[in-house]
């Protein structure tokens, strides 16, 4: 099973650029900009890597993100992740960045958004991976700030093609960026947004109504409302669903206890993701591989999660045709 996932052709829709940030890489980037660290080797930062909840995690998250400053470092950050996708067979990504994690400490928009996109021309024509990107925002800040970070995208566009919303959930509903998620899909962009990892079912049903968001990111919480769980099957509506970080920010106690299989047999979509894997314990194939085990899911079960992370992508339908037709055929071959 475990080499099954891991030579599976798969994508990931659920990925943070910040939170793919290894501590070995965080303690060179940090050195080489003179930026001093509140921890003082690697292992101390790694044992500081221990969740309450979601605002814990995101406490040091953004401390990490204070290393980057130069196009250089989003390079080798995004680089790196990308050397990884190809390891696992993740034949597509698509990468969540925060600007404003970067714009309110006096990094430039267009440092960020340079280094990164260099990252995925390089990595698709050197690992076969291709990638897309998703402009997040900052839900814990005003939607005036992410109107301006709107502002700063206009002229790198082409390099962007959906926009998102994550950080501190709880008290930051979906409906405060109704405005700027408008004038988001008026420039062309998709909307996605994280709801339901930490808040509830009302904060779905606006992503869906308000934000009219075309993915869900996590969306645990979907369960506690029947109604709002066959309002995402008619629209057919994907969940990014994370086990790991679900399990390291006690969103679920216990792997046994994530409710992934759940949402299959009742007919929701979903898709298998890291999430922050440098601080969650696991790459997308430890997440596959951990929950096949904890939720006993099958061969057919993970060959359908596989399917629906290109069939949920964002690419352009050939490209899904393609890579569906890879997996069908490895599917044949190995199940
Ligand atoms: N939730 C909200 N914001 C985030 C997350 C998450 O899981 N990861 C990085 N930013
Ligand atoms: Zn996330």
């Amino acid at each position: 099973m475990q080499t099954f996932i891991k030579n599976l052709p798969k994508a990931e829709l659920h990925l943070h650029i910040e939170g793919t940030f290894e501590p070995e890489l965080l303690f060179e980037i940090a050195h080489r900009n003179n930026i001093p660290l509140k921890y003082p080797t690697v292992d101390a930062l790694k044992e500081a890597y221990s969740f309450d909840c979601l605002q814990d995690f995101l406490d040091i998250y953004y401390q990490g993100a204070d290393a980057l400053l130069t196009e250089q470092d989003f390079y080798d950050l995004t680089y790196s992740y990308l050397t990884k996708c190809a390891e696992q067979n993740v034949r597509h990504t698509e990468i969540m960045f925060d600007p404003q994690t970067h714009t309110d400490r006096g990094v430039q928009f267009s440092t960020v958004i340079h280094g990164i996109y260099r990252a995925v021309e390089a990595a698709k024509e050197n690992l076969n991976v291709s990638a897309l990107l998703i402009m997040s925002y900052l839900r814990h800040l005003s939607e005036e700030s992410a109107f301006r970070t709107l502002e700063h995208s206009i002229p790198y566009k082409h390099m962007i093609t959906a926009v998102g919303l994550d950080s501190s959930e709880k008290g930051n509903p979906p409906s405060k960026f109704q405005r700027v998620f408008k004038a988001s899909i008026e420039e062309g962009f998709i909307p996605v947004a994280h709801a339901g990892e930490e808040g509830g079912p009302d904060y779905i049903w606006e992503a869906l109504d308000v934000l009219h968001i075309k993915r869900i990111d996590h969306g645990n919480n979907c369960l506690q409302d029947e109604k709002l769980v066959q309002e995402i099957i008619k629209r057919d509506i994907a969940l990014t669903v994370c086990p790991l970080s679900n399990t390291a920010l006690q969103v679920v106690k216990d792997l046994k206890d994530h409710s992934l299989k759940k949402m299959m047999n009742l007919g929701i979509q979903t898709t298998i993701n890291s999430d922050d894997p440098a601080y969650f314990g696991g790459q997308v194939n430890q997440n596959y591989i951990d929950t096949q085990k904890a939720l006993n899911l099958t061969k057919a079960d993970i060959y359908q999660l596989a399917k629906n992370s290109f069939k949920y992508s964002f690419l352009p339908e050939p490209d899904k045709a393609i890579h569906i037709a890879e997996l069908d055929a490895y599917y044949l071959a190995n199940k």
